[in-house]
């Protein structure tokens, strides 16, 4: 089956960038969300960030071509014709087998249903529909109009067919997919989670400061953002879910959560979004390490 429509729901962070880069190829897209506020906050992000690629001479038509081809709404119906659907909405088990509960009756039968979840299991999600052969993960990253991969995520259930299909998908997409299975945080966060705890546990520990502990892994190892400011940039809040959802799946330590990131959590310093996390972002331009 050739995929022309893309569903998405959510116009958060993950689900608007999803959007963007699927209109950017030249798909059709239409984006679920329960608000109208929360479309028109996505559609504003889009819009940015393809002003900013037009900006470069990145794009290859007008934005407003690309544009065009996007829609939101706030009615389940909107997604019947949808060849694949892309779920990114908040990382809650229940929540997302109630949207596909709601939505297996009304999409087109044919179509392919994909979670971009980060942790929770696919096959947890794929028994709340009637097609659990045509269930996949794909797994983006943020910033998904930049960060160049996928992981496209088999269960146990999913057919070869609709497999490739997925994976051909993410290639139509200019990305690069990775093939892994439904285990929990698939490659990325299976080795990120534990490089990013670890990092808050030196601190603890007091092998370095923040800047030291992050001037060191981007100078010494070329990574693009130290451990603390990539904490901040993916949310702490979101870091922290993941950590319980490794590990009651594993029950290591390396996936466990360190007594400070449970503190900030607590104290709602989520990281940039909220203006405060490992570094106090006031002046955002000269974020400021914390002393905790
Ligand atoms: N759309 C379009 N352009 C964008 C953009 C967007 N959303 N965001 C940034 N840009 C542009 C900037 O304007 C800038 O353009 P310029 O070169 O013309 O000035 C360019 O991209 C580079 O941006 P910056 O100068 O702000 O910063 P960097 O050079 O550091 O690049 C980055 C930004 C690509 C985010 C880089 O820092 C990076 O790769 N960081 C690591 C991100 C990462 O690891 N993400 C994965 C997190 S884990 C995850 O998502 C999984 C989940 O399950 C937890």
């Amino acid at each position: 089956m050739e995929i022309r429509h893309v569903g998405v729901l959510g116009c958060g962070l993950m689900g608007s960038g999803i959007a963007q880069v699927s209109a950017m190829a030249g798909f059709d897209v239409t984006v679920l969300e329960v608000e109208q506020r929360f479309l028109d906050k996505g559609f504003s992000g889009i819009e940015k960030s393809l002003a900013k690629f037009a900006e470069k001479g990145t794009l290859k038509e007008k934005p407003e071509a690309v544009r065009a081809r996007m829609k939101g709404t706030t009615r389940n119906q909107d997604l019947a014709g949808c060849d694949i659907i892309i779920e990114a909405i908040i990382e809650n088990l229940a929540d997302k087998r109630k949207m596909y509960a709601a939505l297996d009756p009304i999409v087109k039968k044919e179509a392919i249903f994909a979670s971009n979840t980060s942790s929770i299991s696919v096959t947890e999600m794929m028994t709340a529909t009637k097609r659990p052969e045509r269930f996949v993960g794909l797994h983006f990253f943020n910033p998904v109009p930049l960060m160049k991969l996928v992981e496209v995520v088999r269960t146990i259930a999913t057919s070869d067919e609709v497999y490739e299909s997925a994976y051909e998908f993410g290639k139509k997409l200019g990305k690069v997919p990775v093939r892994t299975s439904d285990k929990t945080g698939f490659i990325v966060n299976r080795l990120l989670v534990p490089y990013l705890l670890d990092a808050i546990r030196a601190y603890e520990e007091g092998v370095g400061s923040i800047p030291d502990i992050d001037n060191a892994m981007k100078l010494g190892c070329g990574y693009p953002m130290g451990p603390f400011t990539l904490l901040d940039f993916v949310g702490l809040d979101t870091t922290y879910y993941i950590t319980h959802v490794m590990y009651d799946e594993f029950k290591e330590r390396r996936f466990a959560s360190p007594p400070l990131l449970k503190r900030l959590v607590m104290a709602g310093w989520y990281g940039r979004k909220s203006g405060r996390g490992f570094y106090d972002y006031a002046d955002p331009g000269n974020p400021v390490p914390g002393k905790f």
